[in-house]
């Protein structure tokens, strides 16, 4: 069978993995994410908490050892995240309001910086909106206001001129109030010139909540702004114990994202927010929840979604 890299990269996508450090060191599974993937993300080492705990002071160890493996088996990397009010050191909370931009602007010209040239892409800003489509309140938005996002982005493009810069977000998935609030903030920072290539679709899906409404169409109306669209997050977890039923619509939400992704042209790729349950971030944050990925907690492929996923 081709892996699921092969098919993306036949319709001109990639197809990647969110991955832990330290889960490289384990051979079973870096052999899987090796092979099956054309792309990682940092599930956690490029945060801010894990780049610039205390003010000045940078890491970049954990951010280092996801490119040399991705490098090694001739893998982008999508640099995830620079901007975020999650993961984020209590120092910068605490800043007064004058000092939070400049800042924001030294961690994003240090760690864009450090990583410039080995990062296709970078979620410069995650999860800004709330879910009715207002601003969400965070350090950024309460010391700047929305003209946050702007900064971030400029300070971006002057440190890595390469990457594509992106705005990631969970429930923008289909039309609805919060990608509405996206599109409106998109098209804007377009009309200001504003450096914004992309827009990420986190993509955490769950079986009983429906499958998002209009997901190629709202991918398209990005993309018609000059938009790449990427589905940067993607799990379909449920609530455990599994059922038949239940793996059945899993299996069909996969299809109906990997469909939705190939209808698009600008849609450039996915990734799963890691491809196995046994790393899965979904039981410790969703009780009751999980079985969201493509491999089980014992790294054997579940077919039905694997398959589901090439068949797109
Ligand atoms: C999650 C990681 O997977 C966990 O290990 C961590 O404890 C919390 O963050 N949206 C995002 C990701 O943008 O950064 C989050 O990752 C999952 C939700």
């Amino acid at each position: 069978d081709p892996t699921l890299q092969q098919v993306a990269a036949s319709k001109g996508k990639f197809f990647g993995s969110a991955s832990e450090v330290s889960s490289l060191n384990e051979a079973p599974y870096a052999a899987i994410l090796g092979t099956e993937f054309g792309q990682i993300t940092p599930a956690n080492s490029m945060k801010w908490e894990n780049t610039e705990r205390n003010q000045g002071q940078f890491t970049y160890s954990g951010g280092q050892s996801i490119v040399d493996f991705a490098q090694s088996h001739s893998q982008t990397v999508r640099g995830h995240t620079l901007v975020w009010h999650n993961q984020l050191p209590g120092w910068v909370s605490q800043l007064p309001a004058s000092q939070v931009r400049p800042a924001m602007e030294n961690h994003i010209a240090n760690v864009a910086g450090h990583f410039a040239g080995d990062i296709y892409a970078w979620d410069v800003v995650n999860e800004a909106f709330n879910d009715d489509g207002t601003f969400r309140s965070s350090p950024f938005y309460n010391a700047m206001g929305k003209d946050y996002i702007a900064y971030a982005l400029r300070a971006a493009r002057a440190a890595d001129p390469n990457a594509k810069l992106y705005i990631n977000d969970y429930n923008i998935d289909g039309m609805g109030a919060k990608s509405d609030a996206m599109y409106n903030l998109a098209r804007d920072l377009k009309a200001a010139g504003v450096p914004l290539d992309g827009i990420g679709i986190q993509g955490h899906l769950a079986v009983q909540y429906g499958f998002p409404y209009q997901m190629q169409q709202n991918f398209q109306r990005f993309a018609d702004l000059g938009l790449d669209v990427a589905v940067t997050e993607l799990d379909v977890r449920m609530q455990t114990p599994s059922t038949t039923q239940k793996l059945a619509t899993q299996a069909d939400y996969y299809r109906q994202v990997a469909a939705a992704c190939a209808a698009v042209t600008r849609c450039v790729g996915i990734t799963v927010w890691d491809f196995t349950d046994k790393y899965s971030w979904v039981p410790g944050t969703f009780g009751g929840e999980g079985l969201a990925c493509p491999w089980d907690d014992q790294l054997r492929p579940k077919t039905q979604v694997i398959d589901a996923i090439r068949t797109g």
